[in-house]
């Protein structure tokens, strides 16, 4: 079963279960419960017994992901230092990519990708602020040069605001670089 499929089978039972107010819609409903969602979904603690089946959301297992999956592939990931980006260089490398990642955060970017070439994975890493032309080019020559070619590029890294990712949050001092609508978003200040 799809990962997608279990989830709406979690809301499903989860969403019926709202309006469960007697045993006897507590019996009905428990004709639609969701189905065993395997290592995805782990019991309600407590139990609930207004939603029969009511079951949390499991963290991702370890073992969630393809080996091999991405072999002999060379994928670029902007933002590798941190957040989403770090999750997917891991998930990539263990995949078999060969991952060339990229942030303005040096030293912490250069650790993450260190920490998964001690896990045995090939990977590359090269700072600088991806809205430059030379850290663009820089990435993919080391892509070509490493690896032979990029195979896919995945353009984590961005902001949503103006502030520097690398700079403690101050809401005070930041709040007028925050959110800003996209026609007004502006370079992120880097500071220090
Ligand atoms: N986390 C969310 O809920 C969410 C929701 C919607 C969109 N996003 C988007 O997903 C992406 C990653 O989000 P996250 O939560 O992991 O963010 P994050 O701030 O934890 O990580 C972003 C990484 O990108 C790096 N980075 C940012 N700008 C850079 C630049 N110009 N050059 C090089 N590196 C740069 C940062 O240093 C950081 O390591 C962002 O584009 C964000 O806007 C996130």
């Amino acid at each position: 079963m799809r990962r997608r499929d279990m989830l709406k089978g979690i809301g499903g039972a989860a969403a019926v279960g709202g309006v469960a107010a007697t045993p006897v819609a507590a019996q009905a409903e428990s004709q639609s419960l969701p189905p065993d969602l395997g290592p995805y979904g782990e019991p309600w603690a407590p139990a609930d017994p207004d939603v029969p089946g009511r079951r949390g959301i499991a963290p991702m297992p370890d073992d969630y992901f393809t080996p091999n999956r991405f072999a002999g592939k060379t994928v670029i990931v902007t933002g590798c230092a941190r957040g989403m980006g770090r999750g997917a260089a891991w998930r990539l490398a263990r995949a078999g990519a060969n991952v060339v990642g990229v942030d303005w955060l040096e030293d912490q970017g250069r650790a993450t990708m260190d920490e998964i070439a001690a896990a045995g994975h090939d990977v590359r890493f090269v700072a600088g602020d991806v809205s430059r032309d030379e850290t663009c080019a820089r990435m993919v020559e080391t892509a070509v040069e490493a690896f032979g070619g990029v195979d896919a590029a995945l353009n984590n890294a961005g902001v949503m605001d103006g502030v520097f990712s690398g700079e403690p949050i101050d809401y005070a001092a930041q709040r007028d670089l925050v959110f800003a609508p996209v026609h007004e978003a502006r370079r992120p200040r880097r500071r220090g």
